[in-house]
């Protein structure tokens, strides 16, 4: 089904068969069709870096609304901080419920608001949920109520790769989704990590992106080379790369 041409009439036969949503052209239809406009299921879905470009990212329209009340609720997660657009967070929970992941590593914990949000997230979702391993260098500032049977923080420098436990990286079970949202040394760390993943993992690069500078458009080259494809249906879900990470939602080939 169609939803560019003849959409009036298309939306006049969905209103014409409700409430029989499984009638054609009924609203079953009309949800199938706006699911395939945000490329959740086309061939198209994974695009190389070097074939993307960066009109309209959510920092520019986004951000000027983040002083408003309503900004700084979405910024909460049970009492904690959670710095995430309420369009992050819907992106997260989809991908997770998609990708199963086993283990998720973030890379800045801050209060642990968004490990704790990830570790719920991964025991509603998971059918065998796993580990989420949280990294900060200044773990003083994560709250005491920050505590999760699936969450475990870790003091690291991410300035040096080094500090990372091999041992720790080596055991833990794949898928991995992988969230760096710490802004130290991304392709550093980008580059020590990813050799740890396999095929299907998941590495997304939050705030930094939006930059769209030069240390940005090479290191996005890097990742390509790396064997990783942007999965646009998570750049492009709310609008052309409308996230916090944009083109930087990375599926390992
Ligand atoms: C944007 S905050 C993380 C926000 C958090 N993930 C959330 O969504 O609520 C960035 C974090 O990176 C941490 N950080 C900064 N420099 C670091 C370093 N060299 N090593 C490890 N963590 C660092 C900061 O302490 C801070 O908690």
């Amino acid at each position: 089904m169609k939803l560019a041409s003849g959409y009036e009439a298309f939306l006049e036969a969905a209103h014409k068969n409700y409430p029989d949503q499984t009638k054609p052209g009924g609203n079953l239809d009309w949800a199938i069709a706006l699911s395939s406009v945000v490329n959740a299921e086309c061939s198209d879905r994974f695009a190389k870096p070097s074939a993307r470009g960066w009109k309209s990212s959510l920092h520019a329209k986004l951000f000027p609304s983040y002083s408003t009340k309503v900004g700084a609720l979405a910024m909460t997660y049970k009492g904690l901080m959670n710095v995430k657009t309420p369009f992050d967070l819907a992106l997260y929970t989809r991908l997770i419920w998609e990708l199963q992941p086993r283990t998720i590593l973030e890379l800045g914990s801050l209060q642990g608001g968004s490990g704790l949000w990830f570790a719920d997230q991964m025991s509603l979702l998971c059918e065998n949920p796993g580990e989420v391993h949280s990294f900060d260098l200044h773990t003083k500032c994560i709250h005491v109520n920050a505590k999760h049977p699936r969450l475990t923080f870790h003091q690291v420098d991410l300035s040096d790769v080094a500090a990372f436990d091999r041992n720790l990286l080596m055991r833990l079970p794949h898928p991995w989704l992988v969230v760096d949202d710490a802004h130290v040394q991304i392709f550093s760390i980008f580059t020590y990590l990813s050799r740890f993943l396999v095929s299907g993992d998941y590495y997304v690069i939050e705030d930094d992106p939006m930059r769209a500078d030069k240390e940005i458009i090479d290191g996005l080259q890097l990742v390509e080379q790396s064997g990783f494809l942007i999965d646009t249906y998570y750049t492009d879900a709310f609008g052309s790369n409308f996230t916090s990470a944009p083109n930087a939602w990375l599926r390992k080939s």
